[in-house]
């Protein structure tokens, strides 16, 4: 039996150990984090729905009528007409002919891959997914080809060497720690070529991407042609929960092995209302994706503009990559002394030596709001001697944010 004090204390010593930071009332672009009022740079609620309103009655009103739970998994007699109805919907908004609801993301990745790939196949996964492909990969039993990020030739050549034993190439649409975009056209053409499926997360994608915030595969021009896209309704959509988009033929296929799905309580009727609600506003209100874009634009200006490399990014999520996990540690906990809130991601999360702050803007920051946030972090990162050289647009030195509206 290993020793519980001893493992904390390698994680600390490894500068790996995390601990929770609470939040006070709801989310939003501005929150009070253990005490302290800070512009909120980390939230995945990118659109700002799970405090909106509408979202919010929609849950009430959602509770009301059809109770807090659905008390048993949906293949018992938790299946209500609300899991029947949103499936449409969303398999109506990504262009495909079924759905199926998950718990999570987590869970829809872990039960969807390893009913998809198995032993004696093989499961190609870009090194940058996230952990929960990672882990679905891990449990499907099939070999397992990792291809360094994005690199089609790599892919290319791992697809040959299966010879025909290939079943499944998985990908992150938006990567969730660099936001970067997946090369959504090549894998299609990859997949079809060798034989194989190509399932694309859009967890970060939907209500960023595309027309409508329907997502990366739709900003391609190529909704519908991916076997299946996964989504989730805890980020953009305000909610919690997650769903694949595939054929009927595949969503009869995962109802009866994928074991997330099977041997797990179905969703929430409140969490389902939210859900139906945010989609109705991402329907009637599409500029709050552009304000999205714009607001990922500016961000990475203005940090480019403080002398920091950004990466890839093309999204709402603008990574500050600081290498050692003590440093951006130590870059998190100084950007909170200016009230600017983006954690430091570390291992495992991340790989090791590219740890970073992972910003991710909002539709409703202010343009103001993410100038100066950029200021703080670009100042905490000269002193830590971290940023380039020194600001390049004058903009004005910053004492801590802006006043809320
Ligand atoms: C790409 C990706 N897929 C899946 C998930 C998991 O989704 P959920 O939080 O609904 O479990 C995440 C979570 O951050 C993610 O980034």
């Amino acid at each position: 039996m290993s020793d519980v004090g001893e493992r904390l204390d390698e994680l600390r010593a490894a500068g790996l150990h995390r601990r929770l930071r609470l939040i006070e009332g709801p989310q939003g672009p501005r929150v009070t984090l253990d005490g302290l009022e800070v512009l909120l740079l980390c939230s995945n609620n990118y659109l700002g729905l799970a405090d909106h309103p509408r979202v919010r009655q929609a849950a009430a009103d959602a509770a009301e009528r059809f109770g807090a739970g659905a008390g048993a998994s949906r293949l018992i007699s938790g299946n209500m007409e609300l899991h029947r109805r949103l499936e449409e919907e969303l398999a109506a908004f990504s262009g495909y002919e079924a759905a199926l609801l998950f718990g999570s993301g987590y869970l829809a990745n872990m039960g969807t891959i390893a009913a998809l790939a198995r032993r004696g196949e093989v499961v190609f996964s870009d090194e940058l997914n996230h952990a929960s492909i990672i882990d679905g990969c891990r449990i499907s039993r099939a070999e397992r080809f990792v291809y360094r990020h994005a690199d089609l030739e790599h892919l290319s050549w791992g697809l040959r060497k299966a010879d025909g034993r290939g079943a499944l190439i998985v990908t992150d649409a938006v990567f969730s720690m660099d936001g970067d975009v997946a090369p959504v056209a090549d894998l299609i053409e990859l997949a079809r070529r060798y034989g194989c499926r190509l399932m694309v997360d859009e967890a970060h994608a939907t209500g960023a991407l595309g027309p409508g915030g329907r997502g990366a595969v739709a900003e391609a021009g190529l909704s519908g042609e991916v076997d299946l896209i996964v989504g989730t309704l805890g980020k953009t959509l305000g909610s919690y929960g997650a769903y694949v988009c595939t054929s009927p033929e595949i969503v009869d296929l995962l109802t009866n092995v994928a074991r997330p799905f099977i041997f797990s309580t179905a969703l929430p009727p409140p969490v389902i209302g939210a859900a139906f609600a945010a989609l109705g506003l991402l329907d009637g209100q599409p500029g709050m994706v552009e304000h999205l874009r714009r607001n990922g634009a500016l961000l990475r200006t203005a940090l480019a503009d403080q002398g920091l490399d950004v990466g890839g990014s093309r999204t709402q999520i603008v990574p500050v990559v600081v290498g050692d996990a003590r440093l951006a540690m130590e870059l998190c906990e100084r950007a909170l002394e200016g009230h600017v809130f983006a954690q430091a991601i570390r291992p495992p999360t991340v790989p090791d030596g590219t740890s970073r702050l992972r910003l991710a803007v909002m539709a409703n920051h202010r343009a103001d709001e993410l100038q100066a946030a950029a200021h703080v972090v670009g100042e905490a990162a000269q002193e830590l001697g971290i940023a380039g050289p020194a600001p390049r647009t004058g903009i004005p030195p910053a004492s801590g944010l802006p006043r809320a509206a």
